[in-house]
């Protein structure tokens, strides 16, 4: 059995922006009580390997990077799991839009893909959550940008924008319950009402 944390070591050496600790722990335990997982961001698989250790569940996972995708694929040999994985390499709302025409649902959607475009997704996610289903959307707080009262740098601005976007739009869904965790980067974990 491959070791995740060589996975880990691989990511940090060569730049791949991966789940931090306490969120994994976190994610783990809410991928734990899942059969069917959707995941937006693969990266090189980190998240995904752990998603998959820590359950049974399935794993729908988006990347559209092509050398990620090809090393997530890999990885998800090394670890034996190829067969619990659809790995899409492709844009992620080309394939939310798919996802939804074919009436595709899952238990838990893990949302780390580009956090400008968390907004854009949601509409999608929603419709592709079951019933009790849970969004795990990581970086909400962006580098401690998206709460600050400092000038944001240009560069961050639009996504600054959009996650504000974002949470504004969970809190104002009376079908989402949520909680928002101060930790690591941020994240959220709402569950839509069954
Ligand atoms: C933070 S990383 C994902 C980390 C991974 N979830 C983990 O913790 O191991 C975000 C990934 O989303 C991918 N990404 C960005 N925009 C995307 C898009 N429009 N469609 C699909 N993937 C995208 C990036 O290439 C990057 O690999």
């Amino acid at each position: 059995m491959e070791d995740l944390e060589e996975i880990k070591r691989y990511a940090k050496e060569n730049f791949v922006p991966i789940v931090r600790d306490k969120t994994a722990e976190e994610l783990c335990r809410q991928a734990g009580k899942c059969q069917s997982i959707l995941e937006i961001g693969t990266a090189i698989g980190y998240s995904g390997l752990l998603m998959l250790t820590c359950s049974q569940a399935n794993l729908d996972t988006i990347e559209k990077d092509d050398g990620r995708a090809h090393l997530a694929q890999e990885n998800f040999k090394k670890f034996g799991y190829q067969a619990r994985v659809k790995l899409y390499n492709e844009d992620a709302y080309a394939v939310l839009e798919r996802l939804v025409e074919q009436n595709k649902k899952y238990d838990l959607v893990f949302l780390d893909g580009a956090k400008g475009q968390y907004i854009k997704y949601l509409p999608l996610i929603k419709r592709l959550l079951s019933g009790g289903g849970t969004l795990f959307a990581d970086n909400i707080n962006l580098l401690g940008l998206v709460k600050g009262e400092e000038k944001v740098p240009h560069k961050y601005r639009s996504m600054v924008n959009n996650l504000r976007k974002f949470i504004n739009a969970l809190e104002s869904d009376s079908d989402f319950v949520c909680r928002f965790y101060d930790i690591d980067d941020g994240f959220v974990i709402c569950k839509l009402k069954a």
